[in-house]
Formats: structure tokens, C-alpha cells, sequence
């Protein structure tokens, strides 16, 4: 049975549930894990996340059913891509069959706080991974932790399925060769003073073109993003420089294989923004978020789907992707890990 909760009204915030999974790297192995109770964490002054930001995260959900299980969606590809940010950071990767055992146990943990069917809520789970122990000079840790803990969440954006708006900003998110692919702490923290100043003058998010030009579209701060032509073709910006999202592979498999609809990844300018009908967020968090506006400076892009509800083709991915996750529509093999 559900905690009782006003799980409709929830929001994206952090909400304490009842356990986390913690194992620790010691002497160059992993120990067995175990699940706790306790949320905080004490930690050297020199610990190396502290000082020189040593630290990176996943973030995936568990999902109630129609028929009443638990599920979470494709956790191997978290699994994998935080081995990949692990080893682009000179951390010891978390092995990846035991990331997937660690999150299905935390959530049959935590199962009264996975959020009823039909509520919109979701439980987000965040695993992460820091180095632990001090450090002065400017090397890696020795010593590591992976945690896991978990989150009812709500939609992302306030006014859930109500399209956004975006800006082009003065700043970049990625460099060539650096670590917009990988999921690093620093590429959030880099992020914040961008963020702050887009809420301040009243946008909801930035959306970063590829810093070596400055003339094609990357992703926002914490999402990917897709487009969809005036003949319905979905495209989603090539780059080298941004999160490899599982959300985005997943949709673009579905316009194609479930929705019959042309798909392509491609560098996108921005002087094309125009031409498109649709715009949308994706990502975990976001899921799938309709833009109806950018603003690049005094140029303003508004989208045909307009500012009251998303457009007919985002609408669709919406429920079909949506659809999958919560086990109204038949999912590719693999992509459903089925909890309780
Ligand atoms: N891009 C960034 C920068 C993100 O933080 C996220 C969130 O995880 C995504 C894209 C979406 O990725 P995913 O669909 O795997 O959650
Ligand atoms: C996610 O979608 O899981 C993210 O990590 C995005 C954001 C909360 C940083």
C-alpha cells in the first residue's frame, strides 16, 4: 500500500523516504553494500568531491503499473552511462549488474513510496558516486562511495504538460573534448548562475548552442530536446558534446518502430529553428516537456503548437512512451524491469 500522500500536487524536490543503498571502495575493491537508514554523510574536509568536485549521478524512476506492479525502465543504460562518466572522471566504476540489483533493492525498500498509478508522481531514484577520502594536490581519490536514495517526484516544470519557454544564453555548457557527454557533477554546478539568471528574467530554461560555433543546438541544463519537421519527421541534434539521453533514444525508437514517423539525428542550426512545427524537453525529469517559445536575444521563435497544450506528434510520443513505462503498451524487450 501507498504512504499517504497528496501525490497529485507533488512537485521535482528532494523528500526524505525511509532507505538508500551505500557501498563503499576501499584498497581497490568494492564492499558488499548494504541498505541504511541514515541520509546524511560525514565526510573528510579534503575529501576530493569537496574540493575539486569528484563526484557524478544517474537518475532513473520506478513506475506503478495499471495491473499494480513496480517497474523501472531500462536501468542497464544508467548503469552503463555512469560507468562511462566513472572512468571519464578516474572514478572506479560501480559494477553495472550490481548497480541494477542495488537499485531494485532500495526501491522494494522504499516500495510504499512508489506513487499510484494514474497520479502523475513517479519515484525518482538518484544514485551517485564521489570520492571520499583526502586529497591536496590535484588527483583522484582512493577511496569512493556509490548511494543510492529515492524521491516522490511530481513533473519538472510547474504547470506539468503546459509548454515552456526557452533561452539561447551568453554562456556554454560543453566544450569539445571536455564532459557534456558524461553525467558530472561540475556540469551542473557550472550551470546554476545560467539557470538563476534565466528565472530571473523570467524564462524557464537555457537551451545551449555547441560552444566552439555557437551556431547549432546542444540540449538545455538538464535535458535533451527534439524537434518535429512541418512534415512530421522528428530530429534531435547530433553532438558529441551532449548527455547521451535515454529518454531521447527511447523516443526516437518509438516515432520510428511505434509511431511509423521519420526520424533523424543531425547537427541542428539555429537559424532553422524556425522551420520547426514542435519543440520538447526529455529526460527522466523532464519526461517529455513542450517548448512553446525561444528567445535568442531579441530574435523570438515561437512554435506553431503554441503556449496552451503540446503539439499533436509530442502528444503522441508522450503517450506512447508514457504508455510503456507505466505498462498500458507493450515494450520493447528489454526495457522493462519489473520490481514486485
Ligand atoms: N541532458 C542532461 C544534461 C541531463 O541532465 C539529463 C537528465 O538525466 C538528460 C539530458 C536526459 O537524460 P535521460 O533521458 O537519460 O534522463
Ligand atoms: C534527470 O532527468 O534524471 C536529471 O538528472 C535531470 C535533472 C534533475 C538534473
Amino acid at each position: 500500500m501507498e504512504k499517504n500522500f497528496d501525490w497529485e500536487n507533488l512537485g521535482f524536490g528532494y523528500i526524505k523516504t525511509d532507505y538508500r543503498y551505500v557501498s563503499e571502495y576501499k584498497n581497490g575493491s568494492w564492499d558488499e553494500g548494504k541498505i541504511t537508514t541514515d541520509e546524511n554523510i560525514t565526510i573528510n574536509e579534503s575529501a576530493c568531491v569537496l574540493q575539486y568536485a569528484q563526484t557524478c549521478f544517474e537518475g532513473l524512476k520506478a513506475y506503478k503499473t495499471e495491473k499494480g506492479n513496480v517497474v523501472c525502465f531500462r536501468p542497464d543504460l544508467n548503469a552503463k552511462r555512469m560507468a562511462d562518466t566513472a572512468l571519464r572522471l578516474e572514478m572506479p566504476p560501480f559494477p553495472e549488474n550490481r548497480f541494477i540489483d542495488a537499485v531494485v533493492n532500495v526501491v522494494k525498500k522504499n516500495i510504499s513510496w512508489v506513487p499510484p498509478y494514474g497520479s502523475g508522481a513517479t519515484l525518482y531514484i538518484r544514485p551517485f558516486l564521489f570520492g571520499k577520502n583526502p586529497v591536496m594536490g590535484v588527483k583522484p581519490a582512493d577511496e569512493y562511495e556509490f548511494r543510492i536514495f529515492t524521491s516522490p517526484v511530481g513533473p519538472y516544470f510547474k504547470g506539468g504538460a503546459k509548454p515552456i519557454i526557452l533561452r539561447v544564453p551568453d554562456y556554454d555548457r560543453a566544450a569539445p573534448h571536455g564532459t557534456g557527454h558524461v553525467k558530472a557533477g561540475l556540469n551542473y554546478a557550472m550551470s546554476l548562475h545560467a539557470i538563476c539568471e534565466a528565472h530571473k528574467l523570467g524564462f524557464n530554461e537555457n537551451i545551449y548552442l555547441d560552444s566552439a560555433t555557437r551556431t547549432k543546438i546542444e540540449e538545455t541544463g538538464g535535458a535533451n530536446i527534439i524537434f518535429v519537421t512541418k512534415d512530421n519527421k522528428v530530429v534531435t541534434p547530433k553532438s558529441p558534446t551532449i548527455l547521451p539521453s535515454i529518454t531521447r533514444r527511447s523516443l526516437m525508437y518509438v516515432a520510428k518502430n511505434y509511431l511509423g514517423l521519420k526520424t533523424e539525428e543531425r547537427e541542428i542550426f539555429k537559424e532553422e529553428l524556425n522551420e520547426f512545427k514542435e519543440c520538447a524537453l526529455c529526460g527522466t525529469a523532464a519526461v517529455l516537456s513542450p517548448v512553446g517559445k525561444i528567445y535568442d536575444h531579441n530574435n523570438i521563435i515561437n512554435f506553431p503548437a503554441g503556449m496552451e497544450k503540446m503539439g499533436e506528434i509530442t502528444q503522441k510520443l508522450y503517450d506512447t512512451l508514457t504508455g510503456i513505462q507505466m505498462g498500458k503498451i507493450e515494450a520493447p524487450e528489454g526495457w522493462i524491469k519489473v520490481i514486485e
